[in-house]
């Protein structure tokens, strides 16, 4: 069939075939299918959406355009959680380790910042030597021998994905819940999972601002991934304010780290972890309770078994052997380490963390440009929490940049976007809703 009418079915409001669909995403993955055709499709698909079979063929076509990988040679359960963007959101960084120290398999894909939220591939390209680019074998080796491994996407893994994201991208398509459906699971599902817990951020600081659309992606994703055969649950957490204590590639490593000793417990990014790692052990059968999988990460967190996983990861996949010892050894500093105030005295009653995810890249710790070298080192530290107090002692956080005009920017931006109140606001609960 030709492009244009497998096109035109679909800007008719009609339902594709599988075969259609193949034929399709056959076409965007040799380059028969022109940027244009990607445009055009994009748009039908998100005017007049797909119905739940469509967007599962769609998925399965995008995971099979390249490598799907097995692990026939380890006995154990694959597992793996995806979140949908933040701010602050290092939660990968503690999972993987604490899942590993359970007994699960965990090759974790990761991608770069997008828009406003940070991504999880900047953060490990802070710390010095780690590949976040190894090849097949190492990354294999590594979660066998560890039970994680975080690395970047391989040119190899659902490139049709690729290709129509970067169209989506400046095509204004993105926003369409049966493409990102496809966009993550096909490259969920090519890393040959078992079991998937998706953390679907909802909030100011979130690509779905509203419950509602959370929960129509959170129910598209847990269908369709279902379907095709990796068991899935997902989770809507709140991204109304800044998770953990940082933002900034190094400084997150930092906190994940200290997390992992015991040094330092956020208790919102401490419930979001033990949540998410709690549903994926009971879903993959390695607990049989909530409860029971919760005492099991407990365990493992404060006899340090999850800290040692993380640091075997990264000397494995070639960073420094004692990382863990003492970060700050290999990780950048900033040259200004300085804290701002807010101008008025009062509790922190709101924030607009969106805001904040991009003076992140006003401080270079994101991109503007695909190209863009980062500046590691940048971001915030004790970064204050919705209901913390805000006066001449107890600053909004402490602003990490490189030089007098970035950090004067950067305090003048976080004053305009912390709101400071007399009363103090009613604590809300960071787990929204779960899906199954
Ligand atoms: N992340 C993805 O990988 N794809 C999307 O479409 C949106 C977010």
């Amino acid at each position: 069939m030709l492009t244009a009418e497998i096109i035109r079915k679909k800007r008719d409001k009609q339902t594709l075939s599988k075969a259609e669909i193949a034929e399709f995403i056959k076409g965007v993955t040799s380059g028969e299918v022109v940027d244009a055709q990607i445009a055009a499709m994009t748009m039908a698909i998100l005017l007049n959406g797909m119905n739940n079979t469509e967007t599962t063929d769609l998925t399965l076509a995008m995971r099979d355009s390249g490598e799907v990988m097995n692990w026939h040679d380890i006995d154990g359960v694959i597992v793996d959680k995806h979140s949908s963007g933040g701010v602050g959101d290092k939660v990968s960084l503690i999972l993987a380790p604490l899942i590993a120290a359970c007994g699960g398999y965990i090759p974790m894909i990761s991608g770069r910042g997008l828009g406003h939220t940070g991504g999880t591939l900047d953060k490990f390209d802070s710390i010095t030597g780690y590949q976040t680019a190894p090849s097949n074998k190492l990354f294999h080796d590594t979660v066998k021998k560890v039970g994680c491994a975080i690395i970047g996407q391989t040119g190899n893994l659902a490139p049709a994905d690729k290709r129509i994201y970067a169209v989506r991208d400046v095509c204004a398509t993105v926003e369409s819940i049966d493409l990102i459906t496809a966009s993550i699971l096909s490259k969920k599902l090519a890393a040959g999972l078992d079991c998937l817990v998706m953390d679907l951020k909802c909030g100011n600081g979130a690509f779905m601002s509203s419950l509602e659309d959370a929960v129509a992606l959170a129910q598209s994703i847990v269908r369709v991934a279902n379907t095709a055969g990796t068991k899935t649950k997902a989770v809507i957490t709140d991204m109304n304010q800044v998770l953990g204590s940082t933002v900034g590639n190094a400084l997150e490593v930092a906190e994940a780290v200290a997390y992992l000793k015991g040094e330092n417990c956020n208790p919102r990014l401490h419930k979001i972890t033990m949540e998410l790692c709690a549903e994926l052990l009971v879903t993959s059968r390695l607990s049989a309770s909530l409860d029971e999988a919760h005492d099991k990460l407990q365990k493992v967190l404060t006899e340090g078994k999850a800290l040692e996983k993380f640091a075997q990861m990264v000397a494995t996949l070639g960073g420094p052997r004692d990382f863990c010892d003492d970060v700050w050894k290999y990780l950048p500093q900033a040259e200004i380490i300085r804290p701002v105030y807010a101008k008025d005295t009062g509790y922190v009653t709101a924030m607009d963390t969106r805001g904040i995810g991009l003076s992140v890249i006003e401080l270079k710790g994101g991109r503007t440009t695909p190209q863009q070298k980062l500046n590691y080192a940048n971001g915030y530290s004790q970064f204050c929490q919705l209901g913390d107090i805000a006066d001449k002692e107890h600053p909004l956080a402490i602003i990490h940049a490189s030089d007098e005009n970035e950090y004067r920017r950067a305090s003048q931006a976080l004053q305009k976007l912390i709101t400071i109140s007399d009363k103090k606001p009613i604590p809300t609960n960071c787990i929204i809703k779960k899906i199954s």
